[in-house]
Parts: structure tokens; C-alpha cells; sequence
């Protein structure tokens, strides 16, 4: 049991203790081996919390501790050689159906059959398709109304079926989106939970009453409070996003009993698994307490200590995962905002039968900004994420691999404003995601290096995301100052409609970023070593260059990044074959700007 008493050494012993340790120096911006420190690592909390009374009330050592001793397992740290998986070889791709529309087809699910033999030509193995299900569209289908149906606009069920079969037909496999989290303040549950206090369906939502103000001082993802006011019940009803995205009660049998005979559903349909929405919120600390204030500044979302690593997840994932996909053995990989590595490998090391990969994105932001600012990212930042995460993650977890998805700007335009190295940096990304350790996971565009969208005006904006912040924003600073925030880290950069002629010139055009792609998969796929082998990497202390090799049984590959925009020396070892490189063949003693090489070698020193 961790307490007052305890010092900062053994909660950077404990799993969850060291995440959380780790996320509030990435918060503040400062460096991770600050607790390494001997006197820092010696204070205890107590002596800490006395240090910082003025700004700290008691209130966040209790959040803090609490959140520690609710976990009491420890990742197994034997290394054990991973077991072969499908989905651990397998390239998956992202469709964002509303902006992969083709217009000379009837409708979007139409028009996704129709490229399938391009994304197959590309080296795709699997689709994650985000959701197609009924929806108003307040977040563009993450809220959903309707579970069993398909947003007409999309298509129908019959053209689901289509898609199902033509993508089995051709050895792929597709993984949906589940939003389990809420559903749409649309969906008949909630109606009718709304207006029938008796309804049964009551329990599946957060209803309380509370006078004049919300319940508690959650604050939602999107702006304003996480609580909605509903005048003429005089109720209020909990939502982490939007007011139309309603939370979902986990805590109620009855509800669980409904998600997982809908999951069933789709999967006796063909469905060979499911990408989990913000899974790791489902489970919410009873009571529902306010939020520490301290907690949330640093965090910049009050409450969330109270669900990001509630106390029943791990529960509510055996129980899912239990009966709903092992009986189907389909394939799982929740989206977890906040979930550091360790807390990480408790959801996913495959002996605990929770899920099987994360989504988390602490290497999507440099330390001590968030999205919405306007700087430039920093690709050391990404190495030294690297070089601890990777190698944590030894034995029974696994990775995914991934810059770009359908929340976040395009990584090429943070690390390159202005684009002057669009085409190199799109390789370099390339590589690191084909070839360290994990599953890459592509995101539509990312196959020709698609930049962030030169918007005008917050008119042009349609994010509920950024429109939201907007509209928080110009309370206290001028107009144009808080478009630019919100064009650093609007959503719709990344939702921008694909430019079908950029995929065709590029397909046929030999140099490429849609090429380099098709031929890493295609190495990729001819080696073991690139999949499974291990993974090591050299000079540690080189900020600007980043240098590791894969190895197994023998075959060796020796992988070097130039990290900036600077010449620097290449570390090549002599011997080595360069198989792969965003700057032709040649190879040489200098690496480019952004340059990237995969080499074959014989044996690694
Ligand atoms: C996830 C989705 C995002 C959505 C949110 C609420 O983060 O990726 O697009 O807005 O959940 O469902």
C-alpha cells in the first residue's frame, strides 16, 4: 500500500506510479531522469505535499494514491519470445469514410470496394473502418444513434456485406470501430431513459439531479462542463464529449449484456474485430467525485483521474473480451488517450486476456505542449520516446505503430511547416513504422504524404472538437490569435477529402512516397526479422540520429534516421548493403536532411 509515508522511488516502482510520474514531467516539460535523482527520488510524498501546500490541496495525493492502490499487479517482466499473431504481421490501413468518398460511385461503402484491389496493391492486410453505423453526426459518427444500422448516406447493410466478402475474398481482413464509451443522445435508450425515469434503460446512463449546477466539476473533452441540463425532466445527464455523446454506465449488467451481444452481431456478420473508442474510460469511480483542480490544470481536463484507469476496467475487458471476441477470435485494439507503457501492458500483455494492442499518443506531441499549440515538433523527442517504450516492451506485449489518424494533424506538417521536406519526412516515417517493432498502422494519406490543410477562416472548420475550443478561446484572447491555436491542432486536417489523383500519379511514378511504401511492405513481409526479431538501438546519446538494428536467426538489418534538417555523419557499418533509402541508393558517408537508409548486414557488432 503506497502512502504519505511512501517516497517518490517506490512510486516510480509501482506500474501505474511510474506512468503517471512520467505523464506530469511530459505535462510540465521536463525530463523523466529528474526522479533518478537521488534526492528527488528520496522526498516523500508527505515532505512533497507539505512543500507544495500552497498550490497542492490534499486533494491530489488522494486522487494520486488512490488511483496507485487500485492496481495491484505488476507487468511480467520475463522475456519471453513473442507468439506469432495475424495481426502482429499484418499492415492495417484507416478509412475515414466521410473523406474517402470516390465520386463516381453510388455511395461511400460502394466506393470502398471499389479501392480495394488499390489498397491490396499498396501491401494492405487489414482495414480499421471508422464508424458507419446511424448517427446525427454531432462528432462525425463517433456518436452513434443506432448500433445494428448503417448511416444511409453510407449505404446499406447489403453493401456492408459487400464489403465484408469482397475483402475476405481478396485475404483481408476488416476491423471496425466500436464506441462503446456513449452513445448519441439520438440512440432509443437514452430517449427513452429520458423520459421515463422508470424505464429500464434509466441505469445505463449517468442521470442525477443536482440543483443549479452540474453534479460535479468534470469537464468534457469538447469545452464546458461534462454535464448536460435537460429543463423539462430539471436532470442532468454525464457526457465526456459532446452534449450529444452521451456516457454509458458500465456499472449496469444490463447494458454490458447489450454491447456484448451487439459485438457478437457484427461478428457472426464477418467482422474479424474491432478498434474500441476511448475504451479505457468505461469504467468511472463510483461516487463520482469532483475532480482535483491541480490534477486538471496539469492535465487540462478536470476529472479525469476518476475514469482515464477506472477501477473496474481491466474487469469490464476480461468480461468483454470473454464474451464477446475470444469466442470469435477476433482481433481488439482500443484507442486509450493517457495510458502510459506499464499501465499499458496490464491491457495488453496476452496472458492477462484483456486486448491485444493500444492506441496511445504520448509520441504525437512533443513534452510540455498539447495539440493545440502552434510549435514545431521535435523528431528527438521521438527517439528518446523510442528507446524507453520500445524496449519496455519486451516479451508478452506488443506496439502499434502509427503517426496520423483521423484526430490529430498531419505529423509531416508538425515536425515541417513550411513542407520544404514533405517527401523525405514522409519516408522516414515510413520506415520507422515498417520497420521497428509493432504493428503499423496506416492512416488514409499517409501513402502519399498528405500535409495539413491550408484553412482560412474558423468558417471553414466543421470540428465540433475545434469549434468548441473557438468558442472558449475568444473569451479571452483576439479572434486571430485563437484561429491559430486551432489551426495547429484542428481535427479537420486530417479529414480533409483524399486527392484520388495524387494516389494515381504517385502509384505509377517510380520515386515516390506511395512506392517506398509498397516496397518497404513488401520487405517487410519477406522477413521475420523485421516483424518479430529484436530490436536494438545504438547510440542512445545521439540526439539527431536515430540508429537500431533487427535481428533473428541470423538475418540482420541495420536502420539509421537522420533526424534533422542538419548533414550529419552516417554510422553505417562497413559491408552493409543499403537496400532502402528516401534519397536514392548511393548511400555515402553524409546523411540529407531527413534522411533515411535500411541496410542488410551480415552480423551485427
Ligand atoms: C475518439 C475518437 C474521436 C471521437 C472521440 C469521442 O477519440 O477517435 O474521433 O471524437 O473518441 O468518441
Amino acid at each position: 500500500m503506497l502512502s504519505l509515508h511512501s517516497k517518490i522511488c517506490e512510486v516510480y516502482a509501482h506500474p501505474l506510479g511510474r506512468d503517471i510520474v512520467d505523464k506530469m514531467l511530459l505535462e510540465m516539460g521536463k525530463p523523466a531522469w529528474l526522479v533518478d535523482n537521488p534526492i528527488i527520488g528520496n522526498l516523500t510524498l508527505g515532505a512533497i505535499q507539505k512543500l507544495l501546500s500552497k498550490n497542492l490541496g490534499s486533494g491530489f495525493f488522494d486522487a494520486i494514491l488512490n488511483l496507485l492502490n487500485s492496481e495491484p499487479d505488476t507487468p511480467d517482466t520475463h522475456s519471453v519470445p513473442s507468439s506469432p499473431a495475424w495481426w502482429k504481421e499484418a499492415v492495417f490501413y484507416q478509412i475515414y469514410p466521410r473523406s474517402f468518398g470516390c465520386d463516381d460511385e453510388s455511395n461511400v461503402l460502394r466506393g470502398i470496394l471499389s479501392k480495394l484491389d488499390y489498397l491490396r496493391e499498396l501491401g494492405v492486410d487489414a482495414i480499421w473502418l471508422s464508424p458507419v453505423y446511424d448517427s446525427p453526426n454531432d462528432d462525425n459518427g463517433y456518436d452513434i444513434r443506432d448500433y445494428y444500422k448503417i448511416l444511409p448516406e453510407f449505404g446499406t447493410m447489403n453493401d456492408m456485406d459487400a464489403l465484408i466478402a469482397g475483402l475476405h475474398k481478396r485475404g483481408m481482413r476488416l476491423v471496425m470501430d466500436l464506441v462503446v464509451n456513449h452513445t448519441s443522445d439520438e440512440h432509443p435508450w437514452f430517449q427513452e431513459a429520458l423520459r421515463d425515469e422508470n424505464s429500464p434503460y434509466r441505469d445505463f446512463y449517468f442521470f442525477r439531479k443536482s440543483d443549479g449546477k452540474p453534479p460535479n466539476n468534470w469537464v468534457s473533452f469538447f469545452s464546458g462542463p461534462a454535464w448536460n441540463y435537460y429543463p423539462e425532466q430539471d436532470i442532468w445527464a454525464l457526457h465526456l464529449f459532446s452534449k450529444k455523446q452521451m456516457d454509458l454506465n458500465w456499472e449496469c449488467p444490463a447494458l454490458r449484456e447489450e454491447i456484448y451481444k451487439m459485438v457478437r452481431w457484427w461478428l457472426e456478420r464477418g467482422v474479424d474485430g474491432f478498434r474500441l473508442d476511448v475504451i479505457n474510460y468505461i469504467s468511472k469511480t463510483p461516487g463520482l467525485h469532483d475532480g482535483d483542480p491541480f490534477v486538471g490544470a496539469l492535465m487540462t481536463y478536470t476529472g479525469v483521474e476518476h475514469y482515464f484507469y477506472g477501477p473496474k476496467l481491466n474487469e469490464y475487458l476480461k468480461e468483454l473480451r470473454g464474451k464477446a471476441f475470444a469466442p470469435h477470435n477476433a482481433f481488439s485494439v482500443g484507442e486509450t488517450p493517457g495510458i502510459g507503457t506499464r499501465m499499458g501492458r496490464l491491457l495488453t500483455d496476452d496472458y492477462r486476456r484483456e486486448l491485444d494492442l493500444i492506441f496511445s499518443f504520448d509520441h504525437l506531441v512533443s513534452p510540455g505542449h498539447t495539440r493545440f499549440d502552434d510549435y514545431r515538433y521535435d523528431l528527438s523527442y521521438l527517439k528518446r520516446f523510442y528507446q524507453s517504450h520500445l524496449n519496455a516492451d519486451l516479451g508478452h506485449g506488443w506496439n502499434t505503430l502509427f503517426f496520423n489518424n483521423h484526430d490529430n494533424p498531419r505529423m509531416v506538417s508538425k515536425i515541417d511547416p513550411e513542407g520544404l521536406y514533405t517527401r523525405p519526412l514522409a519516408k522516414l516515417l515510413a520506415v520507422l513504422q515498417l520497420t521497428l517493432r509493432g504493428t503499423p498502422f496506416l492512416f488514409q494519406g499517409d501513402e502519399t504524404g498528405a500535409c495539413n490543410v491550408k484553412f482560412n477562416s474558423i468558417e471553414e472548420i466543421n470540428d465540433v472538437e475545434s469549434r468548441g475550443l473557438y468558442a472558449e478561446l475568444i473569451k479571452t484572447m483576439p479572434p486571430d490569435k485563437a484561429f491559430r491555436q486551432i489551426l495547429a491542432g484542428t481535427r479537420d486536417h486530417a479529414r480533409a477529402p483524399i486527392n484520388w489523383e495524387e494516389h494515381e500519379r504517385q502509384r505509377g511514378e517510380a520515386d515516390s512516397v506511395w512506392r517506398f511504401y509498397q516496397d518497404l511492405i513488401v520487405l517487410r513481409r519477406s522477413s521475420r526479422a523485421l516483424i518479430y526479431g529484436k530490436l536494438e538501438f545504438l547510440y542512445p546519446r545521439k540526439k539527431k540520429l536515430l540508429s537500431y538494428t533487427r535481428s533473428l536467426n541470423g538475418e540482420y538489418f541495420y536502420i539509421e534516421a537522420n533526424l534533422s534538417a542538419v548533414k550529419r555523419r552516417s554510422k553505417a557499418p562497413v559491408g552493409a548493403v543499403l537496400l532502402f533509402g528516401n534519397y536514392g541508393k548511393s548511400g555515402g558517408k553524409i546523411l540529407h536532411p531527413y534522411e533515411v537508409r535500411v541496410y542488410r548486414v551480415t552480423s551485427i557488432v
